[in-house]
């Protein structure tokens, strides 16, 4: 239904199922960063111009309806990065080294991406904590047993991601940051993989921190977001020195910004910004019950579907209402790079790998998978050129597996 706002998509005429990795973008986000170059660019906050002002003004309209959008407090809430991986190193370097201590614990769960997991590697090596992992059940779900018993009064920081990038299972963050407040922790949500497809409130959540990615959500590559609470952000220190997040700079010392731009040194994305508030009106103006509705029925067809085919390993949870719109297959007994390069000869693109989750993939006892990956512009017909290519290499590969 939405398929003609995508250029690429008319153009290309293929099954695109990678939106998990990054979406494809409608034209009107494509015709808001047009505009800017053509009518608005200047470098913002440094011109006394009313180019430069009309900059600015685009740069910080667009953080004021990301606020609104995701129900931040205030806009200085919202930190402007490259993309979910560069939030979560501000939190390792900035959070995580400067607060925890030898035999302090960060808890995870076993479904992160690398980007909220490597990150707190590096910090329980320099400060001597624990980092400690939650582990799925048989229906690739994290248990209330398992999250009790992982979350104790020596967790300071849960990184936790709202829905896992592998296996489209959304957990329940609420009941996680609950349960770690009690304990005494903070909590991180890695937003990548659900703000595209759900509403995120947090306020409601009442997470510490929020992190997502543009790209992943509509708007332009290279550009990402960071919220986090206001005492907390205020007490951080930053993350990337230099250019407009200073206050005075002496020649041996530096006090530093206050909020946001303390965390955003440099020239910034503007391009990108502006993209992603043109990706949150596309959003907005079709609406989230839209969107779900749209990939119930995609999804929901694309579950059935591969679940008749016997060659198929399917790692999913059985419960529907916990799933949202990544899933992740192998055939037996065949390489996933072959099989997506098969259907990609089928114009159906798939990613093959271990989707940055290697802890992931030894816990399951696999190497890899293919992952097909939904979002508003798919079809129940995408679904069906997935089915065909999935036989066609399997018929190709079964004489010798
Ligand atoms: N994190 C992205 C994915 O899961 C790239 O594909």
């Amino acid at each position: 239904m939405f398929k003609e706002d995508f250029p690429i998509l008319n153009e290309r005429k293929i099954a695109y199922l990678d939106s998990g990795a990054t979406t494809q973008k409608p034209i009107q986000v494509i015709n808001a960063i047009d505009e800017f170059y053509k009518k608005n660019n200047a470098n913002p906050h440094r011109g006394a111009y009313s180019l430069s002002i009309e900059a600015t003004e685009a740069y910080e309209s667009s953080r004021g309806k990301i606020a609104k959008f995701i129900n931040a407090e205030s806009p200085e809430q919202i930190i402007f990065s490259k993309n979910a991986t560069e939030s979560l190193n501000l939190l390792a370097y900035s959070y995580g080294m400067e607060n925890l201590k030898k035999d302090d614990e960060i808890v995870i769960s076993i479904m992160e991406h690398h980007s909220n997991l490597v990150p707190w590697q590096k910090v329980a090596k320099v400060t001597g904590d624990n980092l400690k992992y939650m582990y799925i059940n048989d229906e690739f779900e994290l248990s209330d047993e398992e999250i009790e018993s992982k979350i104790t009064d020596k967790t300071k920081i849960v990184g936790i991601a709202h829905v896992s990038n592998v296996l489209g299972t959304v957990n329940n963050v609420k009941k996680i940051i609950d349960y770690a407040h009690k304990k005494g922790a903070i909590v991180i949500v890695d937003a990548s993989q659900s703000i595209p497809h759900m509403r995120i409130d947090v306020q409601d959540l009442n997470c510490d921190f929020l992190v997502f990615s543009g790209h992943k959500m509509l708007a332009p590559l290279g550009i990402g977001v960071l919220y986090g609470k206001k005492n907390l952000l205020n007490n951080m220190t930053p993350f990337i020195m230099g250019g407009d997040m200073i206050e005075y700079v002496y020649e041996q010392d530096t006090t530093f910004a206050p909020l946001p731009n303390k965390f955003e040194a440099g020239t910034q994305n503007v391009e990108g910004v502006v993209g992603l508030a043109a990706a949150i009106d596309y959003i907005e103006n079709i609406g989230y019950d839209k969107i779900q509705e749209i990939e119930k029925e995609v999804v929901g067809y694309a579950r059935d579907e591969l679940s008749k085919l016997e060659f198929l390993d399917l790692y999913l949870t059985p419960n529907k209402e916990n799933h949202s719109s990544v899933i992740s297959f192998n055939i037996k007994g065949v390489h996933p790079h072959d099989v997506a390069s098969i259907l990609d000869t089928n114009g159906v693109c798939v990613r093959s790998g271990n989707h940055c989750a290697q802890p992931l993939m030894r816990f399951l006892n696999i190497d890899s998978t293919c992952r097909a990956s939904f979002y508003l512009y798919n079809t129940k017909e995408d679904v069906d050129r997935l089915v065909d290519g999935l036989k066609k290499a399997y018929n190709m590969f079964k004489k010798y597996i």
